[in-house]
C-alpha cells in the first residue's frame, strides 16, 4: 500500500483498506492532542502551498494549523493575488509549485482545473473542495461517525437537500466505500448525475448500498445520520431564488428529525443557513454533533498529509 507522493482528490481514488489506514492515523493523532502530546514532525523542513480560489474558514484553518502542527510551513495563496489571477495557466503553475513547496492544498470552483493542477505540478496535490467533491469533508465525516456509532456497516446515513453538491456527492462516495447505506434525498435537479451514481456504486463495498429518493421523509425514516448542507453553495448565487424555494421541503427540523432512529445524530458540514436547511434547534439541539465533526477535520487532514506527503 504505497500512499507517498499520491494526490488526494476524491476518496474513490484510494481503496477501502486505504481509507481505513488514514482512519486509524487519525484516530491516533486525535487520542495523542488530546493528551497534550506534540504531534511527530512528518512535515519537518516541509512547505505547503494552500491555494484558495473561493472563501473558506475551517478547511483553511484546519490545514494551517495542521501543517504546523505537523512541523510544516504552510503558506496561503489566494487565486486572484497570483498570476493566474491575470491568466498564467494552471498547467505552467502546477510546474512552479513544484520548484518550490513539498505539496499543494488547492480549494477551486471547477474539478477539472484540480485535476489539471495535479496533472502538471510534480507534488501532491490536496483537494480542499472543488465543485464536485469535498473528499477531506467526507472522509472526516466518516471518522466522526465511526467515532459516534462504532463504525458505518448496517449504518443508514441520510443526506438531504441539495444531493448533487460537493459534499453530498462526496459522502456517498466515502459511506459506500466504508460500508455504509446512504440515501440521498433531494428535488430531481439537485441528483447526482446518472454517471456518478453509476460510479459510487461501482466503488461500494460489499453490503453498502445507495438510493435516490425525493422524499425526505422516506430517506430519514429510522436513519442513524441526518446530514446537510446549504442549499446555495458557493458558485451557485446566481441560481439562489430558484433552489431556496425548490429545496424549501427538505428542511432539517425538528418534525423530519422525529422520523429517524431515536439515537440518530445531526451532522452539517458548516457554514449553515440557520433558518434555511437547518433550524436553530437541531442544529443547537442534542443530536447535533456539528463542532465535534468541524474539529475532526484538523485530525484527520493532518493524518492524511503525514501518509502522502
Ligand atoms: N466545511 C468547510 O469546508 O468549511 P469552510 O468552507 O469554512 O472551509
Ligand atoms: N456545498 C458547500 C460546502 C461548503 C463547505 C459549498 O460548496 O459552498
Amino acid at each position: 500500500m504505497e500512499l507517498k507522493g499520491r494526490d488526494f482528490l476524491r476518496t474513490g481514488d484510494f481503496s477501502t483498506e486505504e481509507l481505513e489506514l488514514f482512519l486509524e492515523r487519525a484516530s491516533q493523532m486525535k487520542l495523542a492532542l488530546k493528551k497534550r502530546v506534540p504531534s511527530e514532525k512528518y512535515l519537518a523542513g516541509k512547505s505547503v502551498a494552500m491555494l484558495f480560489q473561493k472563501p473558506s474558514t475551517r478547511t483553511r484553518l484546519s490545514f494551517d494549523v495542521g501543517i504546523s502542527q505537523l512541523g510544516g510551513h504552510p503558506i496561503y495563496l489566494n487565486w486572484g493575488d497570483l498570476q493566474l489571477g491575470r491568466g498564467e495557466t494552471i498547467h505552467d503553475t502546477g510546474k512552479i509549485f513544484g520548484c518550490y513547496v513539498d505539496g499543494v492544498v488547492a480549494r477551486v470552483y471547477r474539478h477539472a482545473d484540480l485535476e489539471a493542477l495535479a496533472a502538471s505540478a510534480p507534488v501532491p496535490v490536496i483537494n480542499a473542495l472543488s465543485d464536485e467533491f469535498h473528499p477531506c469533508q467526507a472522509l472526516s465525516d466518516c471518522f466522526t461517525i465511526i467515532e459516534k456509532k462504532g463504525g458505518l456497516e448496517g449504518l443508514k446515513i441520510a443526506f438531504v437537500g441539495d444531493g448533487a453538491c460537493n459534499v453530498s456527492q462526496s459522502l456517498a462516495e466515502a459511506v459506500l466505500q466504508l460500508g455504509g447505506t446512504m440515501v440521498i434525498a433531494s428535488p430531481k435537479r439537485y441528483s447526482p448525475s446518472e454517471g456518478l451514481i453509476s460510479d459510487l456504486r461501482k466503488l461500494a463495498k460489499r453490503g453498502a448500498s445507495l438510493q435516490i429518493t425525493e422524499d425526505p421523509a422516506e430517506a430519514v425514516r429510522d436513519a442513524d445520520v441526518i446530514y446537510t448542507d446549504v442549499w446555495v453553495s458557493m458558485g451557485t448565487e446566481s441560481d439562489a431564488e430558484n433552489r431556496l424555494r425548490e429545496l424549501r421541503p427538505y428542511q432539517v427540523n425538528k418534525d423530519l428529525l422525529a422520523i429517524s432512529a431515536p439515537d440518530s445524530i445531526v451532522m452539517h458540514c458548516l457554514p449553515a443557513h440557520r433558518g434555511e436547511e437547518i433550524t436553530d434547534d437541531v442544529i443547537d439541539g442534542p443530536r447535533s454533533v456539528v463542532w465535534e465533526q468541524a474539529e475532526n477535520r484538523l485530525h484527520v487532514q493532518k493524518s492524511i498529509m503525514s501518509l502522502i506527503l
